[in-house]
């Protein structure tokens, strides 16, 4: 590369001398041919820097750089799918722009059977000229009619038809259907058009013909088109290299590397419109006389230079004009010419591809010169050959080194060493030129030889490629409303979640009253929050959470010291005989003391019992019901602290000392309130959720007292379970909740805890399999499995950083065949579903601090909030979901959430340090 980038010329490289501007021409006709053809020739070394240079191009524009301007445009195509090959029906495809001055519609029947394909029908319309150079609206308009002309031969009715409009020319995709057009290319220059919608300026055509209704879907580039109609049993297609008048390729980029794209997930189709790479000049020193003449004659001087080296409409040209050259130095035809040898598109490139046809023998040659109007000799049949096969090879040959750079871009894209890769490729070029594609298969493997390359002619040029594009489309928005259809059940609005609240607030205040509600509003006979002055060491269990734990918390001036051991709970024994339960239990705290040195010492103990219990003290608490998955018997309607100290006695342990047994909300409040006494509001969102908070005791039917504060355990899991919430409990919500072990109990918590969340997305996952819309409807037998879909998936899909790749991740796992559509798509599932969760949650605090604002009649309040639990801590956008809630629901309130950092173990400690000191300074 010289110092300006350009391609460097090295001596006996390029023509020094006839045609080079300014140079006399000498006076040997052998000379002259051999000069004049060696322009053509390029060396490996120029090749290889031309590859470097559209590679370098590639990536600049990648990378969204605009300084330099990148020389080739790299225009993403909104294709992120390879066709499944279950698409199927009736599409339209209206090709504009592949072939020059002709437009193709195509009636393309897909079967969605592999190997089962109906011929399109297809009707090609000559353009006149002057609508390729005329106002733009005239243009589509005859596209529209052409259209309607051809259905007439259709029984095709009312029918509603979905059209794709493959438009090769240079476009800024917005959207599967909406490409605006940059600039013209080829032989077109319409007025009205550039920087317009194409696929708008079509709908309103045909809207104007008013004939049919069709549904314009898809707009794609050819190269798509081809990419996508790579022939039936071969592989899936992922580069579409077109040379028809223009060229063009495409290709699949990782999404992540598209910088406009901003969408770190799979793969994206890029048009990389290298046919203006050298519009910067970089081709400057390979460029003939040749090229710089029909670049000045050309529809767009200085653009499109490297197509106008390569392309089917520019091949003619370029001979036509080194045939009047070495014409009319005397060198051919006997120093005669003709009108079609001297004048524009005189030669085309079906003359061309036939003269250099090695199998076309010379006679041809000559009668095909002869048509031109010229009296060849008997020698110049050959030399037109050499210089067919001069302009051919070297376009084939610049060709292959954009190709390369396009393989080595995928080869660094998915950091490969090695690269397999199916090309399809279509184009006249290729269907009429003997040796193109032979002459660029060689140089590829010269450029790129550590890729393995198969080239694969797109069946029917592309039309049912725009057709599959049409169909995934299609399919792609039928699934997209499919999906919304489904998920838009999970998204609630301003008005619902402040119905939430209103009926939350209401069910308080029936609960409170003593009146019937889903809110059992059940006293913990907390009456204060730590004042600080706590201390000694405490024994503390944490049972109902995610594990069962033991706790030794000592209370000390210099603050709180924990220590603690996990136990597992298993399933048989949460579901078996609450003897057994209680036996485990005990046996936890004997090896936790021994582990500690505590055996034989009777510390006081704080039991975190996170289960509805309806408290007549302290330390009496009866269970009302099992719920997460728990149903141990004999224990629903017994006071929990006496099975546990029937469990002490049964295991001739020493005596506990049970003082306290308080929910794990209360646990949490406390806990948090130890850092922060305005924390008044406990909540948990774990396995199950619920909340506690500090009521008025006078707001407390059936307890003693009027003044004065009691924590209220709130159970609003159960929230809902009069059917209050059965506007938008959906059909998953059901069928959840007959799955579990409790149907129609703890309806608030199966709509928000991680006990289900992951269930209402594995039943959502397999609806939309049924529907098609995801996994291209195949159900696997661990889909259907219950409880497969952890609830932790959702926290790390919709982690920020991995989404894609955990997604798949996780559904691989699950044995699931993915696409990167299935995957964007479960992740939006489970978006929808923890949004729901959170902003539930959230409508739920929201009326708790709202009901804590209007008791204390304050218009403004500040309090804080202690939370704790797995799905909360977690996800990583629930806890900032729940908040927004609360603040758009309770907006007099300032609410600070704390996340809880020992768990309620602590706080149960705490709850029995106040009691112990409130004893030990109650009169004797
Ligand atoms: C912490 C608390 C437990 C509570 C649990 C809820 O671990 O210490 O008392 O039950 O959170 O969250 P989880 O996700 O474990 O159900
Ligand atoms: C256009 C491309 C098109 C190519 C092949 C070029 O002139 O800019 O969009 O793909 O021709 O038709
Ligand atoms: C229980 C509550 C508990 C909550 C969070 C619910 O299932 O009924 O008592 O606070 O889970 O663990």
């Amino acid at each position: 590369m010289d110092s300006k980038g350009s391609v460097e010329l090295q001596p006996g490289e390029g023509a020094p001398g006839c045609p080079q501007e300014g140079l006399p021409c000498p006076p040997d006709s052998s000379e002259l041919v051999r000069e004049c053809l060696n322009q053509f020739q390029l060396t490996e070394r120029q090749l290889r820097q031309i590859q470097a240079r559209i590679l370098g191009s590639m990536e600049l524009a990648l990378r969204g750089e605009a300084s330099p301007v990148p020389a080739v445009r790299m225009l993403p195509a909104y294709v992120g799918s390879i066709p499944h090959g279950t698409e199927q029906g009736d599409f339209l495809v209206l090709e504009l722009g592949a072939t020059g001055a002709s437009l193709r519609v195509l009636w393309v029947t897909l079967t969605g059977m592999e190997g089962c394909q109906m011929e399109p029908r297809s009707q090609e319309f000559l353009i006149p000229q002057e609508l390729m150079l005329g106002p733009g609206q005239q243009l589509f308009d005859f596209a529209a009619r052409c259209l309607s002309e051809f259905l007439d031969a259709f029984p095709v009715g009312n029918r509603r038809l979905q059209l794709g409009f493959s438009f090769s020319f240079p476009c800024h995709q917005t959207g599967l259907d909406r490409s605006i057009l940059i600039s013209w290319t080829k032989g077109f220059r319409c007025s009205g058009v550039e920087g317009q919608d194409v696929v708008q300026l079509l709908r309103d055509a045909i809207k104007r013909q008013g004939a049919y209704s069709v549904d314009v879907v898809a707009v794609v580039n050819d190269t798509v088109g081809t990419m996508m109609g790579c022939g039936p049993g071969s592989a899936p297609c992922e580069v579409g290299l077109v040379v028809d008048t223009g060229t063009n390729a495409c290709y699949m980029e990782e999404a992540r590397h598209v910088a406009v794209l901003d969408e770190d997930r799979g793969r994206v189709c890029v048009s990389i419109e290298w046919g203006s790479f050298g519009d910067d000049g970089v081709l400057g020193p390979v460029l003939t006389t040749f090229d710089r003449i029909l670049d000045q004659e050309s529809l767009n001087p200085g653009a499109q230079r490297f197509e106008k080296m390569i392309g089917g409409l520019y091949l003619g040209e370029l001979v036509r004009q080194v045939l009047a050259h070495l014409a009319q130095h005397g060198v051919l035809f006997g120093g005669r010419t003709s009108p079609a040898l001297l004048s524009q598109g005189g030669v085309l490139l079906e003359h061309v591809a036939e003269m250099e046809d090695p199998s076309t023998g010379t006679a041809r040659v000559r009668a095909i010169l002869q048509g031109l109007g010229l009296s060849p000799g008997a020698e110049d049949a050959e030399l037109v050959q050499r210089v067919c096969a001069a302009v051919c090879t070297r376009a084939a040959r610049l060709c292959a080194a954009a190709l390369a750079a396009v393989l080595t871009r995928l080869q660094h894209g998915r950091e490969q060493q090695t690269l397999q890769i199916a090309v399809a490729t279509g184009g006249q070029v290729f269907e009429r030129h003997p040796r193109f594609l032979s002459v660029l298969r060689e140089t590829v493997k010269l450029l790129a030889p550590e890729c393995d390359v198969s080239f694969t002619p797109s069946v029917d040029g592309g039309g049912r490629g725009v057709a599959m594009v049409t169909a995934v489309a299609a399919r792609v928005a039928a699934h997209r409303r499919m999906l919304e259809e489904t998920l838009a059940l999970f998204r609630l609005n301003h008005e619902q979640l402040a119905q939430v609240q209103a009926q939350m607030r209401e069910a308080m205040a029936q609960g409170l009253r003593g009146e019937a509600s889903s809110l059992r509003m059940l006293p913990t006979y907390v009456r204060a929050t730590p004042d600080g002055s706590e201390r000694g060491d405490f024994l503390a269990l944490d049972l109902g959470g995610t594990n069962f734990r033991v706790l030794l918390v000592r209370v000390a001036a210099s603050g709180v010291q924990i220590t603690s051991e996990i136990y597992s709970i298993p399933e048989h024994v949460a579901q078996g005989p609450g003897e057994q339960l209680f036996d485990l239990i005990v046996d936890c705290i004997l090896n936790f003391q021994q582990k500690q040195g505590l055996s034989g010492q009777s510390l006081p103990l704080g039991f975190t019992f996170s289960f509805p219990c309806r408290q007549v003290g302290l330390d009496q608490g009866i269970l009302l019901n099992w719920t997460k998955g728990f149903s141990a018997s004999d224990c629903e309607g017994q006071d929990v602290v006496g099975l546990l100290r029937q469990a002490i006695v049964r295991k001739q342990a020493v005596k506990l000392n049970v003082v306290a047994i308080v929910n794990d909300t209360v646990g949490t409040m406390m806990s948090c309130g130890y850092e922060d006494p305005r924390c008044e509001v406990g909540l948990i969102v774990g396995t199950g959720t619920n909340a506690c908070y500090m009521e008025e005791l006078q707001n407390v039917a059936g307890v003693a007292g009027d003044v004065g504060l009691m924590c209220i355990n709130m159970e609003w899991g159960a929230f809902g379970d009069d059917g209050s919430l059965g506007t938008l409990t959906t059909c998953f919500d059901e069928l959840v909740d007959q799955a579990s072990i409790n149907p129609g109990k703890q309806r608030f918590e199966k709509m928000i805890s991680g006990m289900y969340l992951g269930e209402i997305v594995r039943h959502i996952l397999l609806h939309l399999t049924s529907l098609g819309v995801l996994f291209r409807g195949q159900k696997t037998q661990r889909l259907q499995t219950r409880d497969i879909f952890k609830t932790k998936f959702l926290s790390e899909i919709e982690s920020d950083s991995l989404a894609l790749r955990q997604v798949r991740a996780i559904l691989e796992d699950l044995g699931l065949p993915l696409t990167s559509d299935d995957a964007l798509m479960v992740l939006e599932v489970c978006q929808a579903v923890s949004q729901r969760a959170a902003q539930l949650c959230g409508a739920g605090v929201a009326a708790v601090v709202e009901k804590i604002r209007e008791n204390r009649g304050l218009d403004k309040l500040t309090v804080s909030v202690g939370v704790d639990g797995t799905l909360y801590k977690l996800h990583p956008h629930f806890s900032g979901l729940v908040a927004a809630t609360v603040r758009e629901l309770a907006p007099r309130c300032v609410v600070t959430f704390l996340q809880s950092e020992d768990g309620s173990g602590k706080g149960a400690a705490l709850v029995t340090a106040v009691a112990c000191r409130l004893a030990q300074q109650a009169p004797v």
